[in-house]
Parts: structure tokens; C-alpha cells; sequence
């Protein structure tokens, strides 16, 4: 009889869910998204309230994280809980999230603690929070107020989630708060944020030598339409440049291209700042030139046509389904930073609210993550971005990236098909051919290859 094939992934591979507290937590109420709610500014109106509940309940859902035998799981701190006016500490809030952490590992799961996840206490973002490079020094005394609380409790830190999506959000295209509109201002905001990385990373150092540090971007696939076009080609690779790989580059301490040079100051100390880079990826869009939109840099986004494509959002679409893309990413990072550090995929995921393509999307994309690994890519760990569909900023309830359902109002919980198999790939430490054809026979082709005359064939890949 053949052996079944597998994919099998490295041991003391971190498998895990990826969450943030704001989105999470319910009863934020000083921050600067609570007040962005407040003002009716996200696209549905709604109010983030009670949220997933974690701030009374989350031991409910990382009993279900167990349950699918997760050995990690990131979170994040809120910094408007623990600091809710300026240099007053809150050790309520602080102990709640040391009941947490000590709930993680008891269940064996390392926590992956994100310090900056979007939010701002009202105070620091009333100074005007990261547009000023003066106000870093308030993080990272945050930064050192908690890593001296809860270092015997965590020691995997991530300083700062995805400063492009904060600075262009926030800044450009005044999607996000503090809903500006301000080129030049959006860069200086970049800049602020991988300097208050790196300074993050620095206070972390002297406290916990032993910790591992790092930050996460979010990187999106940018391409030209047509691939033969000129044009196309430019603007696509300048969207890419300033989405994607700025704040990579003021981060690795390097060299701006020229005009850049004259606008940014470089971050001092950069290089060296991280013991590994965190990857949130999601989708890829093609770019057209389109000398109406001066402000996306004359190019127009828009997916794949035909591609298979998550729920679209109130915003417009949430993308394409393209696991190439991880890979494609995997290795950019990699080549970017000429392999100087381990790799985690810190956020993945889509929204998808019926399940119908999520258990393949996970598998393809866990199949390309292991094609990168098998090429020799130091990847050490995979969080699905999210455990239960939470509160997604300005798509309000209506966006569900859980493997668990979750009724808001109700409370009520169901977990998805997807659930039950991540918790198979988890356990197995493995993709597993009857995991493939329990869930998406359809995908065991381009997972495992064609089945040749021979039959299936042994195949365990490491
Ligand atoms: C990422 C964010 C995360 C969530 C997912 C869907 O960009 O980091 O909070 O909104 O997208």
C-alpha cells in the first residue's frame, strides 16, 4: 500500500492565531478608535462595544485555540488600559493581561505579544501620537513599563503591527484616525513608527536579553496589469516601493532612493534592530496607470478578473485568493534582507463568512509557506489571522476572518469547517493527504502534485 504523502513541517514549528485587543477585547473606551467609532466615521457605523468579549472572557477562546492544538497565540496589549492617562499606570489592566499570558502557558502556548496594534491612548494621540518624533519616548516608556511586568511571562515581542497600513491609513488616505490627507506627513509618520521600533527593540534588549524581537508589515502583492506596459509597470512598482518596502528599508538602516533621502531622516541604530521579520500577507492587486489618481502614485488597483476573491467589504473588495503570493513574499523579505533573520507569517487570512474558501486558501497557502522552507527559508512559525471573527476597524462586523464564528450580539460561538482542520494540521504537525481530501480534495494536486501511473508514492517532505 502507498505511503500516504505529507507535508510535513519542521518540529517546534509555531502554529497559532493572530488577534489584536482592540478588536478583541470589548469596552476600549480611550483610545483614538473608540472615539473614531464614536464619531460615526467607520463605514457601517458600528461600534466595536462588547467586541469578542476577551476582556471578561477570552480563556473561552483560547480554550478553543487548545482545543486545536495551537502552541501559540498573539495577542495584543492595550495601551490606553495600562497607560490611560499620560504616566499613570492602571495595575488592574496589568494584571488582567498577566491572568492571560499565565493562561497561554499554561495551556502550552506561547504567547507573541504585539506592544503597538493600531490603537492610541486619546492622551498621546491628542499630542498628535507618532506624527511627532518627539512623542516616541511615551511608547517605549510604555515599552519598558511592561516588559519589566510581565518578562517572566512572555519573552516573544512584537514591537509595532504594520506601520505602513497606520501611516497611509492614518495619513494618505484617511481611511483610518486620524483621517488625514497628508502626503508628506504620512512619511514622516512611517519614519516616527520604525524609529519607535527600534528604540522598542533596543529597551526590550536591556531588559530580556533572552527575548526575541521584531516587528510586522503587511505586504501587498503589487502588479503591473499588463505586463508589457511601461507605464503600468512603473506605477505598480512604485506603489509597491513606497507600501511595501520603505518601511522595510528605514528599518534595515538603509540607504533611501534619492528624493526620499532630502524628505526622511535616517532612523538611527537601525541595523541589527529585530531577531526576526514578522510577514502579514493577504492578497496581491494589478495596477494600471491612471493619470487621474495623483494621489496613489497614477496607478489603479483592482483584482485578478476571475480571480477567486474573499467577501467583498463595505470598502470595496478584501482581494483575491493568491497563495503563490505568500511564497512570492516570503522570498522577497528574504532576499530583501539577504537572510539576516528567521521569518514568521504573523498574520493570514480572509473573509470569508461561509467558510466556502477558506479550509483550501489555508492549505495552498501552508503548501507555498512549505515550498519556501524546503528551499531553505528560515519560516519558524504561521499565525491565521483571526481565532473569532472580530470587530474589523472600519468594516465594522461586517468582515469574518474567524475559524470560529462569532455572533456579536449573542455572544454565541461555532466554529468553522476550517477550525476543526487547522486544528488536524496543528496536531499532525503536517499537511496529511486525508486531510486534503476531507476538506478540499480539489486542492490535492497543486498541494501534493499529480498522482503519477505509479500511484501515489511515498512523499514526505520535510
Ligand atoms: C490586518 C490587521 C488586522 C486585521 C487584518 C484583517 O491588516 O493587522 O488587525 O484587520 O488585517
Amino acid at each position: 500500500m502507498a505511503r500516504e504523502r505529507k507535508l510535513q513541517f519542521p518540529e517546534g514549528f509555531l502554529w497559532g492565531t493572530a488577534s489584536s485587543a482592540h478588536q478583541c477585547e470589548g469596552g476600549n473606551v480611550n483610545n483614538q478608535w473608540y472615539r473614531w467609532e464614536q464619531q460615526g466615521r467607520t463605514l457601517t457605523g458600528e461600534r466595536s462595544a462588547v467586541a469578542a468579549n476577551w476582556w471578561q472572557q477570552a480563556e473561552r477562546d483560547f480554550e478553543l485555540a487548545e482545543q486545536m492544538e495551537n502552541n501559540a497565540l498573539r495577542l495584543s496589549l492595550e495601551w490606553s488600559r495600562i497607560e490611560p492617562e499620560e504616566g499613570r499606570w492602571d495595575e488592574s489592566a496589568l494584571e488582567r493581561y498577566r491572568v492571560l499570558l499565565s493562561d497561554l502557558r499554561r495551556r502550552h502556548m506561547t504567547p507573541l505579544v504585539t506592544l503597538h496594534h493600531f490603537t492610541d491612548p486619546l492622551w498621546f494621540a491628542d499630542r498628535d501620537g507618532f506624527a511627532r518624533e518627539e512623542n516616541i519616548r511615551y511608547f517605549v516608556r510604555f515599552v519598558r513599563f511592561v516588559v519589566e511586568h510581565l518578562r517572566d511571562l512572555c519573552s516573544f515581542w512584537l514591537t509595532i503591527n504594520e506601520p505602513n497600513v497606520y501611516a497611509f491609513l492614518g495619513y494618505l488616505t484617511g481611511e483610518f484616525p486620524p483621517g488625514e490627507q497628508r502626503a508628506l506627513r504620512a512619511l514622516h509618520v512611517l519614519r516616527n513608527l520604525m524609529a519607535a521600533h527600534v528604540q522598542a527593540f533596543y529597551a526590550i534588549r536591556e531588559l530580556q536579553p533572552e527575548g526575541q524581537i521584531g516587528y510586522c508589515l503587511n505586504y501587498r502583492l503589487l502588479e503591473a496589469a499588463c505586463s508589457y506596459s511601461p507605464l503600468d509597470r512603473v506605477v505598480a512598482g512604485l506603489q509597491e516601493t513606497f507600501f511595501n518596502w520603505l518601511a522595510l528599508k528605514l528599518a534595515e538602516g538603509e540607504r533611501l532612493p534619492l528624493p526620499l533621502r532630502f524628505a526622511l531622516s535616517a532612523v538611527p541604530r537601525a541595523a541589527g534592530a529585530r531577531d526576526y521579520h514578522g510577514i502579514n500577507y493577504y492578497t496581491r492587486d494589478l495596477v494600471a496607470f491612471d493619470p487621474r489618481r495623483p494621489g496613489e502614485l497614477f496607478g489603479r488597483r483592482f483584482p485578478r478578473p476571475g480571480a477567486p476573491m474573499q467577501d467583498p467589504g463595505r470598502g470595496g473588495y478584501f482581494g483575491e485568493v493568491y497563495p503563490e503570493g505568500l511564497y512570492r513574499v516570503l522570498h522577497s523579505v528574504y532576499r530583501s534582507t539577504r537572510g539576516n533573520k528567521p521569518l514568521y507569517v504573523t498574520e493570514h487570512g480572509l473573509n470569508d463568512v461561509e467558510d466556502r474558501l477558506r479550509p483550501r486558501a489555508i492549505l495552498e497557502h501552508l503548501a507555498m509557506l512549505h515550498r519556501a522552507i524546503r528551499e531553505g527559508l528560515p519560516v519558524r512559525g504561521y499565525f491565521h489571522w483571526t481565532l473569532v471573527d472580530n470587530f474589523e476597524w472600519n468594516e465594522g462586523w461586517g468582515a469574518h476572518f474567524g475559524l470560529v464564528e462569532l455572533n456579536p450580539r449573542t455572544q454565541e460561538r461555532r466554529p468553522r469547517p476550517s477550525a476543526s482542520m487547522f486544528g488536524e494540521i496543528c496536531r499532525a504537525n503536517a499537511i496529511t493527504e486525508s486531510i486534503v481530501e476531507r476538506y478540499a480534495p480539489e486542492a490535492a494536486a497543486t498541494i501534493f502534485g499529480p498522482v503519477t501511473a505509479a500511484g501515489s508514492g511515498a512523499r514526505v517532505l520535510i
